[in-house]
C-alpha cells in the first residue's frame, strides 16, 4: 500500500482509502452533492494512491491495523490519465463532511492528492467544478488552478462546469 509522509496540521490525517472507510465516504458524499457518486463508484478507486480521506486519528500517512476509533472527516478521488506518455491527473471528487469545513480539511486533502499525482508523474491536473462553487473555486484558485474552457450543461440539472488545471511544474 502507498503510503505518504505526514503534512504538518494538527490532529488531521491523511492517509489512502481503505474498503472501511467506504461507507463514511459515501455518508458525506450524499451530504455534499445533488448528484452523488454510488458506493460502486468509490470502490472502484480504492487501491488508487490519489483515493484519500483525511481523519481525526491515527498516525498520520500511514494505515494501522485498527481504524475503526477514526472518524473520515473528508476525502478526495484523483487518479492519472494516460495521455501519449504525458500522464495528467485528474482530480474527480473532493468533499469534507459539512461540520468539518472551513477548518482546513478540503486545502491538506487537495495539496496531498497533487502531491500523490505529481509523484506519480503528472505535470498537471485538471478538474471540473460546477460554475457557481464558489467555495471550491476559492480553494482551487489558491492551488494555481486556472480557468480552461466551459463545458455548457455538463451536470444533470443543466450547470455548465469549468474545467481548471494546474501546470504542477509552475508551483
Ligand atoms: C470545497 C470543500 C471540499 C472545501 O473544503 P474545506 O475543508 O471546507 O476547505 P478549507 O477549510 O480547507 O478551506 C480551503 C479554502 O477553501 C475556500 N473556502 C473555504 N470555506 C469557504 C467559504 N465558506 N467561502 C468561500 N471560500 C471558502 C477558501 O479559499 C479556503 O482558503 P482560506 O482558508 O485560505 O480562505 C468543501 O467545502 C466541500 O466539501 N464542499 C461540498 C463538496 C464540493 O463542492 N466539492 C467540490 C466539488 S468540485
Amino acid at each position: 500500500m502507498t503510503t505518504i509522509p505526514a503534512g504538518d496540521r494538527g490532529d488531521v490525517h491523511v492517509r489512502q482509502a481503505v474498503q472501511a472507510d467506504l461507507l463514511a465516504v459515501l455518508r458525506i458524499e450524499r451530504a455534499s452533492f445533488d448528484q452523488p457518486w454510488p458506493f460502486s463508484a468509490f470502490e472502484r478507486y480504492l487501491g488508487e494512491p490519489g483515493f484519500l480521506v483525511a481523519t481525526d486519528g491515527g498516525p498520520d500517512g500511514y494505515v494501522t491495523e485498527d481504524q475503526s476509533s477514526e472518524s473520515v472527516l473528508g476525502y478526495v478521488v484523483a487518479n492519472l490519465v494516460p495521455n501519449h506518455g504525458q500522464p495528467f491527473g485528474h482530480v474527480k471528487d473532493i468533499a469534507v463532511h459539512p461540520d468539518y469545513r472551513g477548518e482546513g480539511v478540503g486545502r491538506k486533502l487537495l495539496e496531498r492528492a497533487l502531491r500523490v499525482l505529481e509523484i506519480h508523474g503528472a505535470q498537471s491536473v485538471k478538474l471540473e467544478v460546477r460554475a457557481s462553487n464558489e467555495r471550491a473555486l476559492s480553494l482551487y484558485r489558491d492551488f494555481g488552478f486556472e480557468y480552461l474552457r466551459t463545458v455548457p450543461r455538463y451536470y444533470d440539472d443543466d450547470e455548465d462546469a469549468l474545467i481548471l488545471v494546474v501546470d504542477l511544474d509552475a508551483e
